[in-house]
């Protein structure tokens, strides 16, 4: 939380709103089944949060192939380590994007994979001597040696804890991740330098309904899967999209958008991600845009201060998870991200998912902190501590993906 800012962390200055009504058209039509739901209410949900929220996906399709650089056995054998690069490839445009898969040695038919990106760099993620540092712009984090938007070596391995890789391949799970500032660069003067140069060139101000740096994010992750479709050692019609943060506010996105994603994890998501706007409780629309321009669409600035006009609210992107497991995640002095709002969003996109005939257990009551609902397609948890994630919220989506997933 940003100081000065606990006004709006207080639940007795959220105003009255009423929720856009999720199983209703554009037209007032009640929607009624799930051949209304596949054929007209999703549709017009992902156009909706295009327009308002996210901005356009570019719909050309691209090219996706993966060549391996290094591969290693690490954690004692545990894990195959692969550092591949990704060429995305649209008409004559061309865009490299290295990508990171440990795969549990143990196994031998394919795995369920974890994929998600990360906020600093793949050598972040592993203290692995030949990990390549990113070429472009990082976010200046002292504790990782980045200063002046350059990365250096003293940030190796300085967020593997937020990667529990050794844990995860022991569980029978692979795990994909890239640098989210490889498909966009997370600065306002410098977002466009990724992949939105494969489809359009430098506009500003951007067109109302152009792509953010969450959109492009979210794009990433699918491009990830399309190479993990060809990775014989991967399941991927079991691939768990998870991200933590700005980076849970893509995971979301991109499990909205692209179905062959088969589970969804939002760790700490807030604003834009997992909380009800309408809310106004900690981080509000007005703020979001104002310290980060880059991540939505310009339209979205229009709801500054004025979030009951928004034609759609966060429940309504987490509906179009359904009928596939969804995980929200909060922590209980996470304010700022709204632990109460991704609460209510996840128990609001509960009647999607009974309408496609998937059983959701949350109450009206808030689970006590420390006290996960796994069972049911929507899970969550609010841990004790502040916004992160830890190994306590990975446990408890090991334990989510083994319940809901088939493992081999
Ligand atoms: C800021 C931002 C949040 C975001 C978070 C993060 O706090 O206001 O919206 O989720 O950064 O990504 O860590």
């Amino acid at each position: 939380m940003l100081s000065g800012e606990r006004f709006y962390c207080d639940e007795s200055n959220v105003p009255r709103y009423e929720l856009p009504v999720l199983l209703q058209d554009v037209h007032g039509e009640p929607v009624r089944d799930a051949a209304d739901w596949w054929h007209c209410r999703r549709p017009e949900l992902v156009s909706l949060l295009e327009q308002y929220v996210y901005g356009a996906t570019p719909t050309a399709s691209v090219d996706v192939s993966g060549s391996l650089l290094q591969e290693d056995r690490v954690l004692d054998g545990a894990a195959r380590q692969r550092l591949i690069l990704l060429t995305i490839t649209h008409g004559e445009r061309r865009h490299e994007v290295p990508c990171l898969l440990y795969l549990p040695t143990q196994i031998q038919k394919p795995v369920p994979v974890f994929v998600g990106l990360n906020f600093s760099g793949l050598h972040t993620v592993t203290e692995h001597p030949d990990m390549p540092l990113p070429m472009g712009w990082v976010r200046s984090e002292p504790d990782l040696g980045a200063g002046a938007n350059r990365a250096s070596d003293s940030g190796r391995g300085g967020r593997r804890r937020r990667w529990p890789i050794d844990t995860l391949v022991r569980e029978g799970f692979g795990v994909a991740t890239a640098y989210c500032g490889d498909f966009a660069p997370d600065d306002i003067l410098h977002y466009q330098k990724g992949v939105w140069s494969l489809f359009d060139g430098p506009r500003n101000p951007r067109h109302q309904e152009q792509w953010g740096a969450v959109g492009m994010w979210a794009w990433g992750l699918s491009r990830i899967l399309d190479y993990l479709e060809q990775e014989p050692a991967v399941d991927w019609r079991q691939t768990i999209v998870f991200g933590h943060s700005r980076l849970g506010k893509a995971a979301l996105w991109a499990g909205a958008q692209d179905e062959r994603f088969a589970m969804v994890i939002s760790n700490n998501s807030g604003c834009g991600g997992a909380a009800i706007s309408r809310r106004r409780f900690g981080e509000t629309i007005a703020k979001i845009n104002r310290q980060f321009p880059h991540w939505f669409c310009e339209r979205f600035r229009n709801f500054n201060e004025s979030e009951e006009r928004l034609p759609v609210d966060q429940h309504m992107l987490l509906a179009l998870a359904a009928p596939r497991p969804l995980y929200v995640a909060s922590a209980s002095e996470d304010l700022w991200a709204d632990p109460k709002g991704e609460y209510l969003a996840a128990c609001a996109a509960a009647s999607a998912y009974a309408l496609l005939g998937q059983r959701v257990l949350l109450q009206e009551e808030m689970p006590l902190i420390g006290h996960p609902v796994c069972e049911g397609s929507i899970g969550y948890h609010i841990r004790s501590g502040g916004h992160g994630i830890t190994d306590y919220d990975w446990s408890q989506y090991v334990a989510f993906a083994k319940h809901h997933l088939t493992l081999n």
